[in-house]
């Protein structure tokens, strides 16, 4: 939430922060600013709603500079407007802001006894404010920042520029990711190393309660204990073609698109190269010695949870429990001892994700990370990362991060299988006969997407839409729903096939579309008895299933999706492309802004 970027350059600043700052507009887009030191003079530029709209108001108040700042919004506090868009300017400071100051309203109590007064709702006029207090008490700008830092609370990523100043940022991390790139005779900051990427791909990580002195020589570090500290510098893999579109409309119909390329490589990357062997990172627990598994996430990195315990339970025998983090990490569970704590997330920045793997930390349980940001604080904090190989994942709703969080859970589903005896070495070798055909079902299945556009067509006039699935379908009856909310704002409901009578019948009527995910399997002909329930009163079953289960299904159903035949135990990876089109080409019929839905972030690292 919210995107922030500094740099100390060698030319003019404001279009390369701009460039940053479009990198990072996935993780808020409700307002956008910058501001730089040109000849000594701290100024900024700031508008609201998307960065376009910064870029138009530059084009006609151009902000010259070799060294700003910029920042792209999630509104935490204050409505979306001008005044409170960042950079915040108190004096001769500036400041970006990612994150939550928890105590900005005590410290706003004790500006004010000083006479200061505000100007804006936001938690981060107070960082400005305190930091010019000190400024104005003679402190040098690296004091003044330094004892602001150490006086605030909550999770933030900070970046401080000040007048007179062309040679400084000072940039602070806690709770929130920030990274220090390294250039020629350039420095850089930023909230992760993609916005970094056009600059450098050198790039240093700050350490949970790391801030830093940042001058074209280099960074100094210190460390939350005021000792200066050696950090590495990593080169970063970032090709700047992940962040391009690549001749689609929407990044999430280029994400959608990827998934048998990035399945494909992930699935090579993971087993041996005969294919007949699982090869998990070192360090990846002998599941025979495990005795329960507890799984944690958010959104849909929680679905994929979700469903991977039915693969847990199913196939291994393991008892899983499933939680949403920010329930989890308040509820304080007992851990009992052998769980293994995954801890799944595409960013690896989720804050309540993040909480939540620290309090088992404490509680000295093993953990292991499923991200796809092998860098991110998740990764960094959990005993054992196994990274998921999606690339970048830039719209906000999540795709191929999705299926490849499913591939790797599948993985570890099948070891722990293996390991501890319920099935053979030749029912391994089918499970990974099949996986290895998985790509190859999800290019058919994406290629069916016309017909899913058509139903989409239609699926755009409703006001409610029922998602319903039996078993690992369930999970997926849920994704389904959250995509269409998420990016087509209709209002729509995942339910287990089995509980609709338990409630939720009463919605039916002819209004009311119910997108049924049922592969012809051994429950199908429980969920044809629901789909019967339904469309007896009325309601309008679009089917979503292979030839066998199409036929079978029978005439009565509105409107079916047929994908190619595929093992049972991998049925939610392929049918996770037909709920992510549906969602896709309704949100496309009804005009809404697929990348960037309304009031959402793509990474949410405040809780
Ligand atoms: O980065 P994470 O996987 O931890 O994010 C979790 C959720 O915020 C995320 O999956 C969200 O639900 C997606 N926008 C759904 O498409």
């Amino acid at each position: 939430m919210c995107g922030i970027v500094g740099v100390l350059g060698t030319h003019e600043v404001s279009p390369i922060i701009l460039e940053a700052l479009k990198r990072l507009e996935y993780r808020g887009y409700d307002s956008a600013g910058i501001a730089t030191v040109d000849q000594g003079n701290l100024d900024r530029r700031r508008a609201v709603g998307k960065l376009i709209n910064l870029s138009d108001f530059l084009v006609h108040n151009p902000l010259p500079g070799h060294s700003g700042i910029g920042h792209t919004r999630w509104a935490t506090h204050g409505e979306p407007s001008v005044v409170n868009a960042h950079p915040h300017q108190a004096g001769t400071v500036a400041v970006v802001h990612n994150g939550i100051i928890e105590n900005f309203k005590a410290l706003r109590e004790e500006l004010a006894q000083h006479g200061i007064g505000f100007e804006t709702e936001t938690d981060t006029e107070t960082v400005a404010l305190l930091t010019k207090h000190y400024l104005d008490d003679g402190m040098s700008p690296r004091d003044a920042a330094e004892k602001t830092i150490s006086r605030l609370e909550g999770a933030f990523a900070l970046c401080f520029l000040f007048d007179g100043e062309e040679d400084l940022l000072i940039a602070a991390r806690k709770g929130s990711p920030l990274a220090i790139g390294h250039g020629d005779g350039e420095m850089f900051v930023g909230s992760d190393a993609i916005a970094l990427a056009p600059m450098t791909n050198k790039v240093t990580y700050l350490d949970e309660g790391d801030w830093a002195v940042v001058t074209r020589a280099g960074a100094e570090i210190i460390d939350k204990n005021g000792n200066r500290a050696n950090r590495d510098m990593k080169e970063i893999n970032i090709e700047a073609t992940q962040v391009e579109k690549g001749g689609h409309k929407h990044f999430m119909s280029k994400e959608i698109a990827e998934q048998p390329t990035v399945l494909g490589q992930a699935i090579n990357h993971y087993l041996n190269t005969e294919g007949t062997a699982i090869t998990l990172p070192e360090g990846t627990p002998d599941f025979a010695k495990i005795e329960r598994i507890t799984m944690v996430a958010c959104g849909t990195a929680y679905l994929a949870c979700l469903t991977a315990k039915y693969w847990f339970e199913q196939v291994a025998r393991i008892p899983v429990e499933v939680d949403i983090a920010s329930e989890f990490r308040y509820r304080e569970p007992p851990i009992p001892a052998n769980t293994l704590a995954i801890f799944v997330s595409q960013s690896g920045e989720t804050a309540d994700t993040l909480a939540a793997l620290r309090y088992v930390t404490e509680q000295g349980a093993q953990t292991a990370a499923v991200v796809n940001v092998p860098e991110s604080s998740i990764a960094r904090e959990s005993d054992l990362t196994l990274p998921i190989l999606a690339g970048a994942e830039i719209g906000v709703a999540s795709t191929k991060a999705f299926t490849c969080q499913l591939h790797v859970l599948a993985l570890m589903a099948l070891k722990a299988a293996r390991d501890r005896q319920i099935i053979d070495n030749s029912e391994l070798h089918r499970n990974l006969v099949n996986l290895r055909n998985l790509p190859g079902l999800l290019n058919v299945a994406i290629g069916r997407g016309d017909a899913v556009k058509k139903i989409a067509k239609k699926l755009s006039e409703s006001q409610d839409v029922l998602f319903l699935g039996r078993g690992p379908m369930f999970a997926l009856a849920l994704e389904g729903a959250l995509k269409l909310k998420e990016i087509s704002y209709i209002h729509a409901e995942g339910y287990a096939s089995g509980e609709l009578k338990h409630g939720p019948i009463a919605l039916i009527d002819k209004h009311m579309p119910v997108v049924v995910f049922a592969p012809s399997d051994s429950l199908f002909d429980k969920t044809v008895s629901n789909m019967q329930e339904v469309m007896a009163r009325g309601g309008k079953i679009i089917l979503i299933t292979d030839a066998a289960g199409a036929k079978e299904a029978g005439e009565d159903v509105w409107q079916t999706i047929v994908m190619p035949e595929v093992d049972d135990f991998l049925a939610p990876i392929l049918y996770a492309v037909p709920a992510q089109q549906l969602a896709y080409f309704t949100a496309i019929a009804k005009g809404t802004d697929v990348d960037q839905p309304r009031n959402l972030a793509k990474s949410v690292t405040v809780e």
